[in-house]
C-alpha cells in the first residue's frame, strides 16, 4: 500500500475547475508506465493503454467540493458560495484554504443561532483571513477565487480519516490499478480517465466519454456507509468490500456491467457489497448515456460523512477494489 502516494493526493489542492496540483500528483506516480498520456481540452487526464477488445472507459475524478468567494466586505470578511454540495452545516467552524495558500475561519453573523444547523446558510457564514479591510483582503484573494477545506491525512493503517478521499481514494484505486497493468493480458482497449469537475454535474466524464465512445464504462468513487450510530439505513458498511452498485439517484447500473464487476468479485474471492443508494450519483451516470449508450457500472467504496472535512474509508475496501478491477481488466 503505497501510503506517500494516497497522502500526497489527499493534501493536494483541487476544488472543481482547478485540479492541476492533483493532476501533476497522478501524472508524477504514473511516469514509468507505458501508455499514452494526456489531457484532453477540458482538463481529464486521459491514460490510454492499447489493447484487443472491446473499449472499456475507467474513471475517477479528481476535483473535490469547495467554496467561491461572492463578496468581500469592507471590514474584509469575506461572503461564501457553494461549488458543489457543501454541506454548510460542517462549514461553521472549519478552516479553509484557498488556492493562493491564504488561510481563513469560518465562523457566523451572531445575532442568528448558528445551532439550528439545519438552517444554517450560506447567507449567515462568512470568512475571516485576517484582513483588516477590504483593500488588504483584496491583496491577498479576489472575487471568485476558491478555497477548500482545510487538508489534512490521518491514518492508523487500517483506515484513512481525511477531506477529499471523495474522490481521490478513487483516482489512486485507478493509479494503482493502471501501474500494475501488464498489456499483454488486457482484455480490453483500456483508457482510465481522471475526470475534472464531477462535483458540479459530472462534466469531464460527459466530454471525455463522448470523445472516447466507449463499449463499457466504470466509474470509481465513494458512496455513504450506513454503519454510524442512527445512520439512516443503507445496507453498506466499511471493511466488509467494496460496493457493486446497482442504483443511486442518477443510474441503474446496467446489467452486464454489475454482473462482470460480481463474477470478478467471486473470482478473485474478494468480498463485496451490493451498493443501492437514493441520494448522489457518479460519472457512471454521464457515460451510461453517452451517444446512443453504453453499458456503465460504478464500484464504490463505502465511506462515512462524505462530502465533510472528516471522511472515513477503511484500507481494505481499497486494496479489494484494486484487485476486483485487476480481474475485471484481465483475460
Ligand atoms: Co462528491
Ligand atoms: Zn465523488
Amino acid at each position: 500500500m503505497n501510503q506517500n502516494f494516497l497522502k500526497s493526493l489527499v493534501l493536494a489542492f483541487g476544488p472543481s475547475s482547478k485540479e492541476e496540483s492533483v493532476k501533476k500528483v497522478i501524472k508524477r506516480e504514473l511516469n514509468k508506465v507505458k501508455a499514452e498520456i494526456g489531457d484532453d481540452k477540458f482538463g481529464n487526464l486521459v491514460i490510454h493503454i492499447k489493447g484487443d477488445g472491446p473499449k472499456l472507459m475507467l474513471a475517477a475524478h479528481m476535483d473535490q467540493i469547495g467554496v467561491m468567494i461572492t463578496d468581500i466586505d469592507k471590514n474584509g470578511f469575506l461572503r461564501l458560495g457553494e461549488v458543489g454540495g457543501i454541506r454548510k452545516s460542517f462549514l461553521l467552524g472549519q478552516k479553509l484554504l484557498f488556492e493562493n495558500g491564504v488561510e481563513g475561519f469560518v465562523y457566523y453573523e451572531e445575532k442568528k443561532s448558528p445551532w439550528e444547523l439545519k438552517d444554517a446558510k450560506m447567507e449567515v457564514l462568512f470568512a475571516d483571513i485576517g484582513a483588516k479591510d477590504r483593500a488588504a483582503a483584496k491583496k491577498l484573494v479576489e472575487i471568485g477565487t476558491q478555497g477548500i477545506y482545510m487538508p489534512y491525512f490521518h491514518t492508523n493503517g487500517l483506515r484513512v480519516l481525511a477531506p477529499a478521499l471523495d474522490d481521490r481514494i478513487g483516482c489512486f484505486i485507478l493509479a494503482e490499478l493502471i501501474k500494475g497493468i501488464n498489456p499483454k493480458k488486457l482484455k480490453y482497449d483500456f483508457y482510465g480517465v481522471f475526470t475534472v469537475q464531477e462535483e458540479v454535474g459530472v462534466k469531464g466524464a460527459k466530454v471525455s466519454s463522448y470523445e472516447i465512445t466507449p463499449d463499457f464504462g466504470i466509474a470509481i468513487d465513494v458512496t455513504d456507509a450506513g454503519d454510524t450510530p442512527e445512520a439512516i439505513p443503507v445496507s453498506l458498511s466499511l471493511g466488509k468490500g467494496p460496493a457493486i452498485k446497482v442504483m443511486d439517484r442518477g443510474m441503474i447500473a446496467s446489467k452486464s456491467v454489475k454482473d462482470k464487476l460480481i463474477e470478478s468479485a467471486e473470482k478473485a474471492k474478494i468480498p463485496y457489497q451490493l451498493e443501492v443508494i437514493t441520494a448522489g450519483t457518479t460519472d457512471a451516470y454521464a457515460m451510461q448515456i453517452t451517444k446512443s449508450g453504453v453499458e456503465t457500472g460504478a464500484l464504490s467504496i463505502p465511506t462515512r460523512y462524505i462530502h465533510t472535512p472528516g471522511e472515513v474509508v477503511d484500507l481494505g475496501d481499497v486494496v479489494n477494489a484494486i484487485k476486483i478491477l485487476k480481474k475485471f481488466v484481465e483475460k
